[in-house]
């Protein structure tokens, strides 16, 4: 996860920004690099490594100037080399970047064609290019970046800084979290509060889309639209900064938020610079010589380990087991050489899973870890730990960490597919291009909250609620009723779809809200049939689709909330937005601690 920073200053800002970085350099460490105004003109410094050998090379040759951009990178698009560090500079554009272009590969021949020459192997080279191209077409600093962001698909942050211009700082975000700080005849921007924290504590939060035009007098925010957007200035106390809830009311609905951003980081970990393959983890398995795998896990964990049943089955067709890791533990399951373990923890902590990797040690021949926390216990006893780069997850009830397992999930499904021969070089890219989706996909669905918590206030006058899902839908379905269950305290069970007719239908009136989670996919037909049961039995169904499927149904659904259309693979990525927010805001609705609703613990460290 990158770090930027931005200061239009008073005084000279290399310091500073320098000090800033150092605040973000949890956010990665491959290279930094700050750039100046000096006299109008851009001059940059780059260091591959860590902050301490950018501190050497500005001792060396130090920067002056009263406006600069600084980044700290964590390595996705190319190499962590020195021409790959930014800031990135074409013509009189200077910028930093948090986040991935996912289409940065046609930018960039469309670019070449017009006679562009690239210096670095990054996605954001192709940022300064086009906006360079902008301003030499006439073009101001803030219309050229304007044009610049309406070509640009994924999620980022960007900060933008324009010879000849001494102030005027530009930033953008889409996806990824960015911050303007407001000092005395001083403007700022940052990746977070805690980078700004020591030069101010009066903060405004950007929101998705938003595009700030800094000077030294202060910042106009343009919303997604273009439209002038008022966005709050808060005082934040440089003490809490470090577990700032932003502009959100709960830790949860911003961890939520967070998705696009760390979606992108935890795909990108696993992929080459070229992002066309998964890159084999340093002593990771080599699933050729695996004939079973076992994933174990607890709450939503498991969850994602019985998505990742239905991809490893399907894409590299290896038998998986799956458990949660109390029963696991206690029913002494045979484990035999050429089997793969993996055990999922958010925290790394959890005693039951913990035991469950105990328990296999010495016995499967593999025997491997997906954690967030790096640090934790599960990661330092397995054999390999392996990060899922969600970030700090606060709210007890799971969220990014899930679709952060999931993403690293299906990379690994991946590599075990090309491992075992089911998955020829072509396909990988293919359905790596379809993984890169996640990160916008994710966002757009994010757009569609306002109809989510529309369908809350329904929901939160249920006693019961039923969630159904098929294949790769139905472990969303029991993610969903445990996310509702656990934030809002209302009953709710998920059911494999086509398990309807055999118990749970009896439960049907038109009391009892059944929410459906069915993409346009193969199996669409057949949950919608069990929908349609639902429906002439009086229940009120609400149909969590995307287009296609709406216009399939017509109008029977009681309410129907319209995703984007996803690949298979990232549908159950995407499909978890809707799983966490109907809960989210059903808990809103009912007035419960969301971060930590009553009774549950975020790391159970007891069996
Ligand atoms: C608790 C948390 C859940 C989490 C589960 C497993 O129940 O409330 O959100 O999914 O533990 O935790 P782990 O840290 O092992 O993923």
């Amino acid at each position: 996860m990158c770090g930027i920073i931005g200061i239009l200053g008073a005084e000279a800002v290399a310091p500073r920004i320098l000090g800033g970085l150092k605040r973000l350099e949890y956010r990665g460490y491959d290279s930094a690099g700050i750039a100046t105004l000096n006299g109008g003109a851009i001059e940059t410094r780059r260091a591959v490594g860590k902050l301490a050998a950018l501190d050497e090379s500005l001792n060396a040759a130090p920067l002056a100037g009263l406006a600069g951009i600084g980044h700290t990178r964590w390595a996705t698009h190319g190499a962590a080399t020195e021409a790959n560090a930014h800031p990135h500079v074409a013509g009189p554009v200077a910028v930093v970047h948090n986040g991935i272009i996912e289409n940065f590969a046609p930018l960039r021949d469309e670019l070449r064609a017009g006679g562009a020459v690239f210096a670095s192997d990054t996605d954001t080279e192709v940022i300064a290019q086009l906006c360079a191209q902008f301003l030499a077409h006439g073009k101001t600093p803030q219309e050229a970046v304007a044009a610049t962001l309406a070509r640009l698909r994924g999620a980022f942050a960007l900060a933008f800084l324009f010879a000849g211009h001494d102030d005027v700082m530009i930033g953008a975000r889409r996806g990824s979290p960015l911050a303007v700080g407001h000092g005395v005849g001083e403007m700022y921007l940052g990746s977070d509060a805690l980078a700004l924290a020591p030069m101010t504590g009066r903060i405004t939060y950007l929101e998705e889309g938003d595009m700030a035009v800094l000077s030294r007098a202060g910042v106009t925010v343009y919303d997604a639209e273009g439209r002038l957007a008022n966005r709050e200035m808060r005082v934040v106390n440089v003490d809490q900064v470090r577990v700032d809830k932003g502009n959100y009311r709960h830790f949860m609905a911003k961890e939520i938020h967070e998705q696009p951003s760390v979606l992108g980081y935890a795909l990108a970990h696993y992929q080459t610079a070229g992002r066309d393959a998964v890159q084999v983890p340093e002593g990771a398995p080599d699933f050729a010589k695996v004939d079973r795998l076992v994933m174990v896990a607890c709450g939503t964990a498991y969850y994602a380990c019985h998505v990742a049943k239905y991809w490893f089955e399907s894409i590299a067709r290896i038998p998986v087991e799956i458990d949660v890791a109390s029963e696991f533990r206690y029913r002494e399951p045979p484990i035999s050489a050429r089997d793969g373990a993996i055990f999922v923890s958010q925290s790394g902590e959890t005693a039951d899973t913990l035991a469950a990797l105990r328990y296999v040690q010495g016995k499967a021949g593999q025997v491997l870890a997906l954690v967030n926390v790096a640090e934790s216990t599960i990661a330092r006893e397995s054999g390999l730990a392996l990060p899922i780069k969600a970030g700090v997850e606060i709210s007890v009830a799971s969220s990014k960490a899930f679709t952060c397992q999931l993403a690293v999930f299906a990379n690994l499904a991946i590599l075990a597919g090309r491992q075992r021969g089911h998955v020829t070089a072509e396909q990988e890219t293919s359905l790596l291009a379809a993984l890169a989706t996640a990160p916008r996909l994710v966002a757009e669905a994010l757009g569609q909250e306002p109809e989510m918590a529309a369908a809350a206030r329904d929901l939160s006058r249920a006693r019961d609620v039923l969630f159904l899902g098929r294949g790769a839908m139905y472990p969303l379905a029991l993610e969903g009723a445990l996310k509702l269950k656990e934030l809002s305290y209302i009953h709710a069970e998920g059911y494999a779809s086509g398990e309807l007719k055999h118990g749970p239908i009896a439960l049907i009136d038109e009391h009892v809200p059944v929410i459906c989670f069915a993409p346009f996919d193969a199996v669409f037909e057949k949950t919608i049939s069990n929908m349609h049961e639902v429906m002439a039995r009086g229940g009120r169904v609400l149909l969590v689709t995307d287009a296609k499927g709406a216009a399939e149904v017509g109008e029977g659904a009681w309410k129907t909330i319209i995703l984007p259309e996803a690949h298979p693979l990232v549908a159950p990525i995407l499909y978890a937005v809707p799983a966490q927010l109907l809960a989210y805001h059903t808990a809103q609705e009912k007035g419960t601690d969301v971060d930590q609703p009553r009774n549950l613990a975020k790391s159970v460290t007891v069996e």
